[in-house]
């Protein structure tokens, strides 16, 4: 036996079928419907065995989450979720035990509705998550009781998107945002709240749709302008995501290919869905700005907020969200390098200790801030007092105004 079929041969045998292997599932990743499965990730329930209609499972008291659903204008059914804030629970509590528990059918006929509806002190937080899971799974539920426990008087609405959870369909870009613009709707005509009394929040792939919302209602004629919005661990968008995204922190899928730009470049012509957050809103911004100053002195509040730990998604993104959205702050022929703004924000920067860094860009039109904290992951920090602070910090702002 010779040292090469002793030695070098399986090693090259099982380095070929390694290859080989990579390869064929680079190559199912462009197969349309597993790509939508390696992206949205919703055939991972996370929430098994457990009935999403039943939010007590998840620690909430009786009825303090009602279960309903919405219909799209394309004929799909969202699942959703209606979190009452702690404080209106305690005031109605004995007339709010007394109802169905369940799946609602008709959430306008429910006392927590009307709490929403008629309360002029309301405010509501437009809940849109990130990939995998539904409305139950993983720091979801204790997001929610940070948000809905603050001394304010914080409603949430959050949906499972079309294809997560008890959702019908599959889910796509367009469809998303059809889903996001469905509750949106929701919130202002059926629940009749005013959008300076909204802020959208989201998290990982929530981020992408949230800023497609808040950039589809910006746009339109008259615009609608939310309170604000609190983006925890964006990403720039897709073909940036696929140099940089590890699946649960661990394994980075595509940094073999990433070595090779060019290789990346035409991988990433196979991948149908872009979710352009970096572009959008830069252009939101650009809008906003633009318009005619109205009642609001504020026309954005914009918080990026990531974890230094986040092995997900890593906190570069963040950086490059807010330069984007920086550079729209700017006069047209600025054209603001990173690098510039990085030094820039090295000076004006708040330096936190061991809670990160802070630092904030005010133009005429809004804010935008980014908020890096050192610990909280990808997940876990959505339960963290920086993000409810932020959540308060947009509600408080349109009081002061
Ligand atoms: C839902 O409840 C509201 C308020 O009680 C009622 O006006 C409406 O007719 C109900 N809708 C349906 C479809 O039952
Ligand atoms: C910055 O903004 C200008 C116009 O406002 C635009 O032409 C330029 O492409 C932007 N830079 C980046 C990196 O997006």
């Amino acid at each position: 036996m010779t040292f090469f079929s002793a030695f070098v041969r399986p090693i090259l045998i099982a380095a070929t079928a390694g290859a080989s292997f990579y390869l064929a599932f680079l190559g199912l990743l462009t197969i349309p419907a597993l790509q939508d499965h390696a992206i949205y990730l919703h055939g991972i329930t996370l929430t098994w065995f457990k009935d999403v209609n039943v939010p007590e499972q998840w620690g909430f008291l009786r009825n303090q989450v009602t279960p309903f659903q919405l219909k799209t204008p394309d004929g799909e059914t969202l699942h959703a979720w209606h979190v009452l804030p702690l404080e209106t629970y305690r005031e109605n509590q004995n007339a709010l035990r007394d109802e169905p528990t369940g799946l609602c059918r008709n959430i306008t006929s429910r006392i927590g509705f009307q709490l929403l509806k008629d309360d002029p002190t309301a405010q509501l937080v437009i809940y849109l998550h990130g990939a995998a899971g539904t409305l139950g799974s993983g720091w979801r539920p204790q997001s929610y009781r940070a948000l809905s426990a603050s001394a304010q008087n914080v409603h949430i609405l959050a949906i499972d998107y079309r294809g997560f959870g008890s959702s019908t369909g599959w889910p796509s870009e367009s469809g998303l945002l059809t889903d996001a613009l469905t509750l949106a709707d929701f919130a202002l005509k059926t629940a009749g709240i005013p959008p300076e009394r909204v802020v959208l929040f989201a998290q990982s792939l929530g981020t992408a749709v949230s800023i497609s919302l808040a950039h589809h209602l910006a746009l339109q004629s008259p615009p609608t302008l939310f309170a604000g919005m609190v983006l925890v661990a964006p990403f720039a968008n897709v073909e940036l995501l696929t140099q940089t995204y590890s699946i649960a922190g661990t394994v980075p899928l595509l940094a073999p290919v990433a070595r090779w730009p060019k290789a990346l470049a035409w991988f990433n012509t196979f991948i149908l869905c872009k979710w352009p957050s970096k572009d959008k809103l830069a252009e939101l911004i650009r809008h906003t700005d633009s318009l005619r100053p109205s009642r609001q002195t504020t026309k954005y509040d914009i918080t990026i907020i990531h974890a230094e730990d986040d092995y997900d998604i890593p906190w570069v993104h963040s950086d490059v969200v807010f330069w984007h959205a920086v550079n729209a702050t700017q006069d047209p022929e600025a054209n603001l390098a990173f690098e510039d703004l990085e030094l820039l924000k090295d000076k004006q920067k708040t330096d936190l200790g061991a809670g990160g860094w802070e630092v904030e860009w005010k133009s005429h039109g809004g804010i935008v801030r980014e908020q890096i904290v050192k610990h909280g992951l990808h997940d876990r920090i959505m339960s963290y007092p920086v993000v409810s602070l932020a959540v308060a910090r947009a509600f408080h702002r349109k009081d002061s105004t």
